[in-house]
């Protein structure tokens, strides 16, 4: 299959209306067409058409048993993914959407096992991104749609991240530029009294406890032992090929260790995931700086770029210093551990 990129300025969506009706029949005629959110890029399928959903799970490789996300571009459409809409999913609704929330409520039936992974519960996210609520319109569908990386690979940020992972596997890549937030959407499941998260992100637990009242996170993702209630989350991810070790502790202590180290490799085979701040201390190595520490949303909005890059320069071993863990901070640091496998060195 021959892959497409076609770009879409997203301020001009109104002179797009070619690209998106075909881009919208692809869905309807039940093929796929990878399309940028304002979290990352998504690979969007019709999500009643379950031969459809089944071409996500081939074209990413991923496993059976992790559900997708179903994508509305309008809140009267809840109700054809959801059966019962409970009062936190209705306030958190109103509050972020559209915006990078998931809610996870019972399914409606009308929606497939082979979108749900199995589950009587449904992930469901509106997004605000244009060209994401433009698609969805169009198509007059429900969109069904996982990060489009490759699974086990760090979410798409940009178009090309997409075409290097599912280049002759898809249609249609609709580029629309670099996203803003750069990671996945949280995820908050509502299918009981106190609202769960189940994947951190743009949207903290503090900001979900001022609408709710409460908020709990799964403790799947708190320690490494219990296991996640969201299914992707148990998966090795956002992985770079070269073994990734996060280096907490104060900053001198920190550039000391990784200098240190540089010794024992190539310079040109150590990539090191830095910040601002400290970047010029380091006496070597492929440095990239993901940031600002002080500024945790471009942290987020550069780190699976980063992860990607070091990559294509081929490293052998990846040193990456730690970030705060509260705020946006938690989810930033939630895809760090995985991608770094929880290998953690305190100095
Ligand atoms: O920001 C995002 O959420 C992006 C964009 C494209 O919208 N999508 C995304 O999808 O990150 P994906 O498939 O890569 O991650 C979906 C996560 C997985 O960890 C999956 O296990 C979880 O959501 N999930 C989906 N349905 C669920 C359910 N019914 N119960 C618990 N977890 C669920
Ligand atoms: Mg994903």
């Amino acid at each position: 299959m021959i892959t497409r990129t076609v770009s879409i300025d997203e301020n001009a969506i109104i002179n797009e209306a070619n690209i998106l009706s075909e881009a919208a029949e692809i869905i309807r005629s039940g093929e796929l067409v990878a399309f940028p959110t304002e979290t990352v890029y998504g690979l969007g399928a019709d999500a009643k058409n379950q031969e459809a959903s089944k071409k996500i799970y081939a074209a990413k490789g991923r496993p059976s048993d992790n559900p997708l996300i179903v994508h509305i571009a309008d809140i009267c459409q809840l109700e054809e993914v959801a059966s019962e809409i409970d009062d936190n999913a209705k306030k958190l609704a109103e509050q972020f959407w559209p915006g990078p929330l998931t809610l996870v409520l019972p399914k409606n039936k009308d929606i497939p096992y082979a979108t749900t992974g199995g589950l009587d519960t449904v992930a469901v996210r509106f997004p605000s991104h244009p060209i994401a609520k433009a698609l969805i319109k169009q198509s007059g569908r429900l969109i069904a749609a996982p990060s489009a990386n490759a699974s086990g690979r760090p979410s798409p940020t940009m178009a090309s991240h997409v075409y290097e992972d599912l280049n002759g596997r898809i249609p249609l890549i609709i580029d629309g530029g670099q996203v803003g937030i750069g990671i996945e959407s949280t995820i908050v499941d509502c299918t009981s009294d106190i609202p769960v998260i189940l994947r951190p992100g743009f949207i903290t637990s503090d900001m979900v406890k001022s609408v709710c009242g409460q908020c709990e996170m799964d403790p799947g993702i708190v320690s490494s032992d219990a296991k996640p209630k969201a299914p992707g989350m148990k998966y090795r991810h956002y992985a770079p090929s070269a073994p990734l070790t996060i280096i907490e502790g104060d900053r001198d202590n920190v550039v000391s260790y990784i200098n240190f180290n540089l010794s024992k490799y190539p310079r040109e085979k150590v990539g090191i995931i830095t910040t601002d701040e400290s970047k010029d201390f380091y006496l070597g190595g492929q440095i990239i700086s993901v940031g600002s520490k002080s500024d945790e949303a471009s942290v987020a909005h550069n780190l699976y770029s980063a992860l990607r890059q070091m990559d294509q320069l081929n490293v052998e071993v990846i040193f990456s210093e730690s970030f705060t863990s509260s705020g946006l901070g938690e989810a930033v640091m939630n895809r760090l551990l995985k991608a770094a496998g929880h290998q953690v060195i305190k100095v």
